[in-house]
């Protein structure tokens, strides 16, 4: 017998059929709720509302553990590479070698973009934050491939869609580097693997030569991996919540990489750096910040601390700490602010305050501090995340998109005024 929920209200009961996950989590299929009793379910945020059922990404909060299709973080970060991950997160198996020589060679053909883009990044103010310079430049794909708006496109149609974005996203992100340093564009090098390619683009300049080092490259692509999807957050849901209208598979991921810049959600990377050096600036006292960041009339959190899903260490997290030490180590470079994150942690991670909360770091405490090991700047950070939760976002929308799922629509409880009558201006 399958397993059901009971609910009384008013002296009537009801019943509701209980859905159990391949990880055995559970759901009250509350579908006919409002048919049956009039009542909806009210919960600001989702924190308990599961929007959807998805094979894609499976992670336990309270473990501390994170699967893509299956196959755990930290041996996808160890082993494979992005464009493996991106295939595998799209298209649900990892490739074999002739899927993935032909997935890796049409991502490549379509690197270059339509040399109107150009004129558009010209049309940007160079302080524009190149968030939403990628967002506005991905979502006018959607002009430039106006097939794109026909929710009826073949799988081969779609496919194309998706080799796009995933192709021009790095040539966008480097433009938009670019614009704001006022640097000439660089054109994608198409003999470069997928995170070369993006770094020379960045950060080649037409007066000097340039190559790409193999450290850092290595270093952004295992990045990326750890940020490749991560189930029904913000973003992820934003992506879906827009490709439920049926607007273009290209408008979607551009409203993604908006809600993505919220301090809250990726933008936190960007935070988490600037909060350090303020730290760093202010004589180096944690404890101070981490009073600041207890004090309820303080707006100041923490930033990169605390996660809405994991009440254990976020697995991301753990192998960007490692990475952090190995890749500083292996470049060189001795960042002070390094020491101030760990100072920090330890802190927080000893203090009743965040015991309490179950507050542990999360994936952009410490990928701020590789990024800028790297020589990424700042404002970018936020970027090299949309640029790893790309394959993610395609393969949500792709999955939302094949489940014929209906638009999103929530409801709410009115608490607004009751009826009344209009009062003409000169009577009010
Ligand atoms: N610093 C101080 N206190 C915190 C922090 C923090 N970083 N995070 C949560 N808390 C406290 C809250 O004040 C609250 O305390 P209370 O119970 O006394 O009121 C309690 O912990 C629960 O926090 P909520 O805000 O209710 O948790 P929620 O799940 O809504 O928010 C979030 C999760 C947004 C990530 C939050 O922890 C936060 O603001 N963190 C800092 C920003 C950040 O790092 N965001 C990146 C998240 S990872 C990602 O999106 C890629």
């Amino acid at each position: 017998m399958s397993d059901s929920a009971k609910l009384s209200y008013k002296g009537q009961e009801y019943e509701f059929p209980v859905i159990t996950g391949t990880e055995n989590e559970s759901a009250i299929e509350i579908g006919k709720l409002r048919d049956v009793s009039g009542l909806i379910t009210l919960d600001p945020g989702y924190k308990n509302t599961g929007a959807t059922k998805s094979a894609i990404t499976f992670l336990d909060g309270e473990e501390g553990v994170l699967r893509y299709r299956g196959y755990r973080i930290e041996e996808l970060s160890k082993k494979s590479t992005f464009l493996e991950v991106a295939y595998l997160l799209i298209y649900g198996e990892l490739p074999t070698q002739a899927e993935y020589d032909a997935f890796t060679k049409e991502i490549t053909l379509h690197t270059l973009v339509h040399e109107d883009i150009k004129k558009i990044l010209a049309g940007f103010p160079s302080n524009a934050h190149p968030m939403g310079v990628l967002s506005s430049l991905i979502c006018s794909l959607s002009a430039f491939y106006p097939d794109s708006l026909n929710p009826n496109q073949s799988e081969e149609e779609v496919n194309l869609s998706i080799v796009r974005l995933l192709a021009k996203m790095p040539t966008f992100a480097a433009w938009a580097f670019k614009n704001k340093m006022g640097h000439p564009v660089n054109y994608p090098d198409n003999s470069l693997d997928y995170c070369s390619n993006f770094l020379k683009m960045m950060f080649a300049l037409p007066a000097e030569t340039y190559e790409v080092d193999p450290i850092v490259a290595t270093a952004l692509d295992k990045l990326l991996i750890l940020h490749a999807d991560h189930e029904q957050n913000c973003s992820t849901s934003t992506v879906r919540m827009v490709g439920s209208s049926q607007a273009s598979i290209y408008a979607s991921i551009s409203a993604g990489i908006n809600a993505l810049w919220g301090p809250l959600h990726g933008g936190a990377n960007q935070s988490v750096i600037e909060m350090l050096e303020a730290i760093k600036a202010d004589g180096g006292d944690a404890k101070k910040y981490l009073d600041k960041a207890k004090d309820k009339n303080d707006p100041f959190r923490l930033m990169g601390f605390g996660h809405r899903v994991y009440k254990n260490f976020d697995p991301r997290a753990k192998i960007i700490k490692q990475a952090a030490d190995e890749v500083l180590g292996r470049l060189g470079v001795a960042d002070p602010v390094l020491d101030i994150a760990k100072e920090l942690e330890y802190a927080a991670l000893n203090d009743q305050y965040f015991i309490d909360r179950k507050l542990y770091p999360n994936v952009d405490f410490y990928s701020g501090i590789i990024y800028r090991a790297l020589g990424i700047p700042t404002d970018m950070f936020t970027v090299m995340f949309a640029l790893g939760r790309l394959p993610g976002w395609i393969a949500q929308w792709k999955e939302m998109r094949e489940n014929k799922e209906p638009i999103g629509r929530p409801r709410q409880v009115y608490v607004g005024a009751t009826e009344r009558d209009y009062t003409f201006i000169n009577k009010r």
